[in-house]
């Protein structure tokens, strides 16, 4: 099936939203260290553009994770494809997603990293799905709440493709 991308957020507003969030978290840790987990590889691009803009020292990992079958997904568990190289007891973690949609994958996700006891542990997304949530996230920052579409750009695909484009997009099919 063919399919076009409309432009939903152009890259001139994802930058300054960006620029603004950065703006935030570096008022929020001021004074401290924080070590971004970038959840790839949907939040590569997200998280690139944010620590450009944080003031704050910022240490980076990154993890990948994927969901299991279809029929454990509803359960929210989640498979590590990629651990994180160091641990991250005792630092402040800010963990930088792409969207949240179900919020499967999140809930699973904060609640592993929890257990690993950093000194504090928050959320930062780029896109939020509010209508789409199944299970309650906390999410401290988000850049834009979009509504229940297919969206690709800035690091989201639709089948590996449209990472690369500078601005996010809804997917239509002809
Ligand atoms: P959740 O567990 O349902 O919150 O799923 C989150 C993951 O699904 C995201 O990290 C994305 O990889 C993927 N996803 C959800 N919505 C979209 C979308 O609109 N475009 C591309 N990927 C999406
Ligand atoms: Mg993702």
């Amino acid at each position: 099936m063919a399919e076009h991308v409309r432009v939903l957020l152009t890259e001139e507003e994802v930058d300054k939203r960006i620029q603004e969030i950065g703006d935030q978290i570096s008022k929020d840790y001021a004074g401290k260290q924080i070590h971004l987990i970038c959840v790839l590889k949907g939040g590569s691009f997200f998280m690139c553009e944010l620590a450009k803009r944080i003031t704050v020292p910022v240490s980076l990992d990154f993890m990948s994770v994927s969901s299991y079958g279809k029929d454990t997904k509803s359960s929210g568990v989640v498979k590590i494809v990629k651990d994180l190289d160091e641990s991250i007891r005792d630092k402040d973690v800010l963990v930088v997603e792409d969207i949240v949609d179900s919020g499967r994958t999140l809930s699973y996700l904060m609640e592993m990293l929890r257990d690993r006891g950093p000194k504090s542990l928050r959320l930062c997304t780029l896109l939020d799905k509010p209508d789409r949530r199944v299970i309650d996230v906390n999410v401290n920052y988000t850049g834009f709440a979009i509504p229940d579409k297919f969206v690709v750009g800035y690091g989201l695909d639709y089948d590996q493709k449209y990472r690369n484009l500078p601005y996010i997009g809804i997917v239509e099919f002809d």
